[in-house]
């Protein structure tokens, strides 16, 4: 009677283990993410995807992993190249599945943990959801995603790494951009010469130069790339193009595509400027090759619409933001300061596959 009694609770533990998922031997490891007091000390997240040490790992491995696209050729890290501080080096990339030219120049990755929107218009809200665009995209990874879970199911160390993770025996398309939103969350660059300085360490003496474009910086560019992200999150003309185009939903509306406002016609996301000087060609469309051509454009060649930004009009009908010739030399200098190197040769954002295979 007793012993029967015991193995009642024993098998009643078992189906309440069974029913909440998630048994205490398979929790992911969760963690914080530090970063330094003036980037807020932690990096945030949405309270249903807390990070684990498993999780950016698988989320790691995802990115790097070919198997995401419809012809398995194709990974994120074929447009987001670590080196480039996740960046591709070209104006418009035509590596997707069918080598089309993509419509806009793929940014950067860096510290987007603190986007609340994201692609070059904010038509993207956070980085779980935004996953799904390149993955389904025809010409970038071209996925079905319901193949791509089966074909994840086939391997037994994405079984198991999913299990770890979510603490559920099974792969789920919501659980593949979670993970891979961990990775990308954990890619924080703030170990750059300028952070040195901010944070009064070795390394971190700038020059005269180098202060004066930080000072140049301050003064003529910081009501856009502001604070200590360089960027203000927010939509902006920077005078790029004198008229934008008609047809509904066509990316060159810029932020007015997703809100329809007709003040934000041809505003586009601030970029960051961490990482400048790694990540040409520049703006949405990759059209300046250089920080030169990007300065040339703020000082001489801005182009005036309805939408310009008001920070760059000047009296007596004039535009831009003048600049001298020392000026945009101060400002490259700085811009030079701002590169992680730290952050381009972390081991943990590097791809898995070339250390791990044997
Ligand atoms: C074929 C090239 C290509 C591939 C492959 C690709 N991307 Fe991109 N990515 C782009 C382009 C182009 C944009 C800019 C799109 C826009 O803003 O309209 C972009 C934008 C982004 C952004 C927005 C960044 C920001 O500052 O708002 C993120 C995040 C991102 N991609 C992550 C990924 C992930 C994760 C994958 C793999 C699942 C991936 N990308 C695969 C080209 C690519
Ligand atoms: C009124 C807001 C605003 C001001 C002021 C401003 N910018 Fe920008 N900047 C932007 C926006 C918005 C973009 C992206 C535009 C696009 O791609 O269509 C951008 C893009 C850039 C880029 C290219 C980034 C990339 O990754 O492609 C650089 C570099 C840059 N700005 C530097 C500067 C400098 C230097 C100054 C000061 C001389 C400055 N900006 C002033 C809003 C501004």
């Amino acid at each position: 009677m007793e012993k029967r009694f015991i193995l009642f609770i024993l098998l009643s533990g078992f189906v309440i283990a069974c029913d909440q998922d998630i048994s205490p031997e398979i929790t992911p490891t969760f963690i914080e993410l530090d970063v330094p007091e003036y980037m807020g000390k932690t990096v945030p997240f949405p309270e249903r995807n807390p990070f684990s040490k498993e999780g950016i790992e698988l989320g790691r491995m995802l990115f790097y992993d070919p198997i995401l696209s419809s012809n398995n050729q194709i990974s994120c890290a074929t447009c987001h190249k670590q080196e480039l501080a996740f960046s591709d080096g070209v104006a418009l990339s035509t590596l997707g599945v069918s080598g089309n030219t993509l419509q806009r120049h793929a940014p950067a990755i860096i510290n987007l943990a603190w986007n609340d929107g994201l692609f070059w218009d904010g038509g993207a809200k956070d980085l779980e959801s935004l996953t799904f665009a390149p993955l389904a995209h025809p010409d970038e990874m071209n996925q079905d995603i319901t193949e791509l879970v089966e074909e994840l199911k086939q391997i037994p160390d994405y079984r198991e790494r999913f299990k770890k993770v979510f603490g559920k025996d099974t792969i789920q398309s919501a659980l593949i951009v979670r993970a891979l939103a961990q990775f990308q969350r954990s890619l924080i660059s703030h170990n750059s010469k300028y952070d040195k300085y901010l944070r009064n360490e070795e390394g971190g003496t700038l020059n005269s130069l180098e202060l004066k474009g930080m000072e140049l910086v301050g003064k003529k560019c910081s009501n856009c790339h502001s604070g200590e992200f360089f960027t203000d999150f927010s939509y902006h003309n920077n005078g790029l193009d004198a008229v934008f185009p008609a047809e509904p939903e066509h990316v060159g509306k810029g932020r007015n595509r997703v809100t329809l406002n007709p003040e934000e016609l041809g505003a586009f996301k601030t970029p960051t400027l961490r990482n400048i000087m790694l990540t040409a060609p520049y703006m949405h469309d990759g059209r300046f090759k250089s920080i030169e051509e990007v300065l040339d454009h703020y000082a001489q060649n801005m182009v005036n619409s309805p939408t310009l930004d008001t920070t760059f009009i000047l009296q007596n009908e004039n535009f831009g933001v003048p600049l001298s010739e020392e000026e945009k030399e101060a400002i490259v200098a700085f811009f030079q300061t701002l590169t992680d190197f730290t952050f381009i040769n972390n081991q943990a954002h590097s791809n898995p596959f070339l250390i791990r295979k044997e």
